[in-house]
């Protein structure tokens, strides 16, 4: 090492003693990188929301990302989980931030906290409380003040529960970077000039929490100094932040995509990513974030969308279930290892690019002959080639990243992946024979029917049809609109061959249409198009005809300028129509309407209270199981499924039979299930090109299949024996054919 280079390291080195604090770890930044205790710090830091998987699964993912290479974990803090009710805050178990936090800080590694506190994520109204929406006067994410006052409420408790607990690295603690809300770039132009003044006051407001290290905005090019802003993308080597002191901060890295029911499943080759990743590092980034690295679940009623699957799996480098996904996992662990040999260099100096021929590129990082790292990139989509470089010759195929430490070996390419492949399986345990005492063994159903229409004495009604949220508080799925007419001079409806039909047109996000009792048809959307619009044939009865729709959402829209206000429910029009003599419409839209919120069965808790002997009298048991009816709920009990010698198998079930619902396990929602949902035929390739832009509809699979129909358990929920599953069945099953499976994996 020459003298000069000696010296550089000893005042990087002198600077770092310099920069310690004597309580804490002091976090700045520079232009080239975070500097945290004085050395900048070249980073790799991977996404796991707390919420989506449970307190016993942490350690071990944490650990594995820690094994994967990874130097920090980034979460989102979700309002709506810690604050269900007003000034009523919830952090146990699932929503345990504080011990989250802490195992990342015993594994060694760093905390970014996005507090938000809007997340989007898709997670039910992007993380927002549904009260929040009922206070008088509130607009979201502008400026106004009873929405500013309620966020910067939530995210001085949040900064405050971290300060008390010693959290931030600048009192000792792990939290080396914060987030203030998220994307909002991306649509301020959407709420005008309030929209700026909101942004700059949700940065000062930030800034004045005092948490000794330093905010980010996401998408935020003009966010304030000192904030940094930040990109989120599939790529973002072309970033540059909005001041020369800043350094290029990759927040959101997408490893893979979210699935929504009704969709086929995405999938982000690593190629692609190892290539994003190291088109980074070598344009100059110094931080990357994995979004997500573990995906995990969408459990009770969190997803949002609408229309996000339960699985929040993302194609991520470790599994819903907690295992590592090859050859994802160890190759990004490579790419993280063939970096980090240049980390020095790459600290010490910018980086100088330049051409080796069409869309070839090389970058060099250098402080003296000795001190020498470089990436060479092909960034062609299609052609190989060989180039020359610093007098050798290197072969790079189309769409990859050499990396040099040295100048002059190559540590990793990009699109050569040497980690092993695994293929996850699911191994299927009988349930119904009980054949061998070691399976798991499910007992005999028992059910209650759910009745059709008003059965709650809170019902209540209006001459109009109202939007679905304002009037469930997002306390339940469902709401039921009813009404009845009378045939009397409405003959024409009745007519001997008249075609007669109810069009219903609901802005999402499913909608079941019954009459006299007897359901007549349904409709639903998709994520794209959550709303419905149907034309039921129906037939009328002599004299009074009852007219019940059962309205649901399944999961809040959680992203775009003004999504709080997106509209769900029936707002109609609801229009009776016959095509006998001509056509005749009624339209019902300012009928009398009564609403009921929720189910029966949820007033009555069955999911809580099914494993007590109190709520026995409500269930049926020992006469025919109803199969393939509506609105049925079912409960049973379990055997946990086996696991494999000295392994604890992830456990999941398969809903294969069954239409759409939620389900327990002793009293823990897994989720809704909708294995009937199916994914289009189209639009699968049977191999994946991982060369070119990617984007989430490039490399999917399961085409003509249900979007899900494995939902995970996972295993601390479960006790040896007699375990409680609830199920609530919207539009018919038969429970008999559920099965139980576990997770596990082999290496080839
Ligand atoms: C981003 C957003 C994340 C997540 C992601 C897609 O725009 O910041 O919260 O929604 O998209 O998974």
């Amino acid at each position: 090492m020459r003298g000069r280079d000696v010296l550089l390291l000893l005042c990087l080195a002198v600077i770092g003693l310099l920069g310690t604090s004597a309580f804490g770890t002091t976090v700045t930044y520079d232009h080239r990188a975070l500097v945290i205790d004085g050395m900048r710090r070249l980073l790799f830091s991977g996404s796991i929301h707390y919420a989506r998987s449970t307190p016993d699964m942490w350690p071990d993912l944490i650990q594995k990302s820690k094994d994967g290479g990874l130097d920090a974990i980034e979460t989102y803090v979700f309002w709506n989980i810690h604050e269900p009710v007003r000034n009523q805050y919830d952090f146990e178990g699932r929503k345990d931030l504080v011990k989250f936090i802490n195992l990342v800080r015993e594994a060694g590694l760093f905390v970014h906290l996005r507090i938000g506190p809007y997340a989007c994520a898709e997670w039910n109204y992007g993380g927002f409380p549904l009260w929040l929406h009922f206070i008088p006067g509130i607009k979201f994410r502008t400026d106004n003040e009873p929405f500013k006052a309620e966020m910067k409420r939530f995210t001085a408790k949040i900064v405050d529960i971290m300060k008390q607990e010693n959290l931030y690295a600048s009192q000792g603690g792990p939290i080396i970077l914060s987030q203030i809300e998220n994307e909002y770039g991306n649509i301020d132009a959407s709420y005008g000039a309030a929209g700026k003044s909101y942004m700059k006051w949700a940065a000062s407001m930030a800034i004045s929490l005092d948490t000794g290290v330093p905010w980010v905005m996401c998408q935020q090019s003009d966010a304030p100094d000192p904030i940094i802003n930040t990109c989120n993308g599939f790529y973002c080597d072309g970033f540059t932040p909005n001041s020369k002191n800043k350094p290029a901060l990759w927040t959101e890295n997408w490893s893979g995509w979210f699935s929504t029911f009704g969709d086929a499943i995405p999938h982000r080759p690593v190629e692609d990513i190892a290539f994003a990743v190291a088109r980074f590092y070598q344009r100059g980034g110094t931080f990357n974030n994995y979004y997500m690295y573990h995906g995990g679940t969408n459990f009770g009623r969190t997803t949002g969308g609408p229309f996000i699957t339960t699985s929040y799996d993302y194609d991520a480098p470790i599994d819903e279930y907690g295992l590592i996904r090859q050859p994802k996992w160890g190759h990004l662990k490579d790419v993280h290892a063939a970096i980090k040999l240049c980390e020095v260099v790459i600290l010490a100096t910018d980086p100088v690019t330049t051409s080796l021929g069409p869309n070839l590129e090389a970058t060099v990082y250098n402080t003296g002959p000795y001190l020498c790292a470089a990436f060479l990139a092909n960034i062609d989509t299609q052609s190989d080639a060989t180039v020359s470089f610093k007098g050798n010759s290197y072969y790079l195929p189309a769409w990859s990243v050499s990396i040099l430490p040295d100048c002059k070996h190559v540590a990793l390419n990009t699109a050569k992946i040497n980690s092993v492949t695994s293929i996850p399986e699911f191994v299927y345990h009988s349930l119904k024979d009980n054949v061998d005492a070691s399976e798991a063994a499910l007992s005999s159903w028992s059910w209650f029917s759910e009745p059709v229409g008003i059965s709650s004495d809170n019902a209540f009604s209006r001459n109009s049809l109202l939007e679905q949220k304002s009037v469930t508080a997002d306390r339940s799925d469902y709401l039921w609109y009813s009404t009845s007419i009378k045939s009397v001079g409405d003959e024409v409806f009745l007519d001997n061959g008249a075609k007669t039909t109810l069009q219903v047109d609901s802005n999402g996000h499913v909608v079941h249409v019954y009459i006299n009792g007897k359901l007549a048809g349904n409709g639903k959307g998709n994520n794209g198009h959550p709303k419905v619009s149907i034309q039921v044939p129906i037939t009328l009865a002599p004299g009074k005809n009852k007219i019940d729709l059962l309205s649901l959402t399944v999961g809040l829209q959680n992203y775009g300028a003004f999504f709080d206000l997106t509209e769900t429910g029936i707002t109609g029009p609801v229009i009776l129509r016959s095509s006998s003599n001509g056509s005749s419409n009624i339209d019902l839209s300012s009928h009398q309407w009564t609403y009921q919120v929720g189910l029966r069965g949820e007033a009555l808790d069955l999911p809580n209270t099914a494993g007590s002997s109190s709520s026995s009298s409500v269930w049926t048991s020992g006469s025919t199981l109803p199969k393939n009816q509506p609105l049925i709920w079912y409960k049973t009990s379990f055997d946990a499924p086996p696991s494999r010698k000295n392994h604890t198998d992830p456990v999941a079930i398969d809903f294969t039979g069954m239409g759409k619902g939620e389900a327990w396990v002793n009293g823990e929602s897994i989720g809704r299930y909708w294995p009937t949902y199916i994914a289009p035929n189209e639009g699968c390739s049977v191999s994946c090109n991982y060369r070119g832009v990617y984007s989430p509809s490039k490399c999917q699979t399961n085409c003509g299949k249900p979007s899900q129909r494995l939902y995970h358990v996972p295993r601390s929920w479960l006790k040896p024996k007699e375990n409680t599953l609830v199920l609530f069945e919207e539009i018919g099953g038969d429970p008999s054919k559920i099965s139980f499976a576990t997770r596990i994996v082999k290496s080839m």
